[in-house]
């Protein structure tokens, strides 16, 4: 039977099976090529899009707004809407459900994206909550794809630093449903979140994924992709003494790259990323406790192994798989 997400929310890669995460991936490959070739599309013509955002963002916008253009349909930029203030969660959902073919939500509370579902009407993708940010592991997984000649189940993917963000959450997820090795290392008290670890420990006995936690940077060895995240996410902001102490140990260093014994290993961070004092964040960090860069050296950052950028623009072509499955004409 072929396979259908039409209709389908977005809400976590919980909700999808090996074989349909596998889809959107070849779907992105296939629609990279396509934009490559310059070839015009109109999988999403005669679709409206609205984005609702409670959060910033520059590639998340950007890129489910160039993905519903490429393919001929319309979006709204909602940041400033009565949801919660002067009309309830509920009713706006409704309504926009009533404008829409599909909605996107950034936002704080992972509840408020399921929230929107039960009551859209229409499919709801999530784009970051506090939980989950399931279209930036797509893109990652896709960047991985693009620099190994190893199937997905050869790999091993380290995620260094706060393992248990929204970020590290959905690449657990992705790398248990895809059978990969994923190595979260960061200190104790930043470990995967047990309930999920023991929820995707279950399910990789049936994929042959491998799961592990440690505390221990040497176990970086043997990696095919290091990745980090920043050590606060969006609304924890006072956590940045607390996290400086706890994460420093566990920067990507060039001795981190090293240590993975494979010259081939590529560096991944799904940015922003404090590599720099380019910032007003960096500049404050750097004031307050002196460091130049935080989560990776800016000279890993940098480097020929990193693919950050090719990582950024794969979030255009699968937020765009993501939409053309679920609501396109195709
Ligand atoms: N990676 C990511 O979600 O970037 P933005 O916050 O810029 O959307
Ligand atoms: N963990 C980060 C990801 C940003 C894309 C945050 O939530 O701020």
């Amino acid at each position: 039977m072929p396979l259908n997400l039409k209709g389908r929310s977005y809400l976590t890669l919980k909700d999808f099976s090996p074989e349909e995460i596998r889809y959107l991936l070849d779907l992105s490959h296939d629609l990279k090529r396509k934009k490559r070739a310059g070839i015009p599309g109109d999988l999403l013509r005669g679709r409206n899009i609205v984005l609702l955002f409670e959060k910033t963002s520059t590639r998340t916008r950007c890129a489910f707004e160039t993905a519903c253009w490429d393919e001929g349909g319309n979006a709204t930029f909602l940041s400033n809407s009565q949801m919660g203030k002067k009309e309830s969660l509920e009713d706006t959902a409704r309504v926009l459900g009533r404008f829409y073919d599909g909605i996107e939500f950034r936002g704080f509370d992972h509840r408020t994206v399921e929230d929107l579902a039960r009551f859209a009407g229409v499919p709801v993708w999530n784009g970051l909550t506090d939980r989950f940010h399931p279209t930036q592991a797509l893109a990652d997984i896709m960047t991985l794809e693009e620099n190994t000649k190893k199937p997905l189940s050869a790999c091993k993917l380290v995620y260094m630093g706060d393992a248990r963000n929204n970020v590290a959450n959905s690449l657990m997820v992705i790398a248990a449903k895809l059978g990969m090795q994923y190595t979260a290392i960061s200190p104790a008290s930043l470990k995967p979140e047990a309930a999920l670890f023991d929820e995707m420990q279950k399910l990789a006995e049936t994929t042959g994924a491998k799961l592990q936690w440690s505390d221990q940077v040497k176990d970086v060895q043997g990696a095919d992709a290091v990745y980090t995240d920043v050590w606060v996410s969006m609304g924890e902001e006072a956590l940045f003494e607390e996290r400086i102490k706890l994460l420093t140990p566990y920067r990507v260093t060039e001795d981190v790259m090293r240590l993975t014994g494979n010259p081939g290993c590529i560096f991944l961070h799904c940015l922003p990323s404090f590599h720099d004092l380019e910032t007003t964040t960096g500049q404050e960090i750097h004031q307050k406790y002196g460091l130049t860069e935080m989560e990776v050296e800016d000279r890993v950052f940098r480097s020929p192994n990193s693919k950050v950028f090719d990582e950024a623009e794969n979030r255009l072509h699968t937020i765009k798989a993501v939409m053309v499955a679920t609501i396109g004409r195709q």
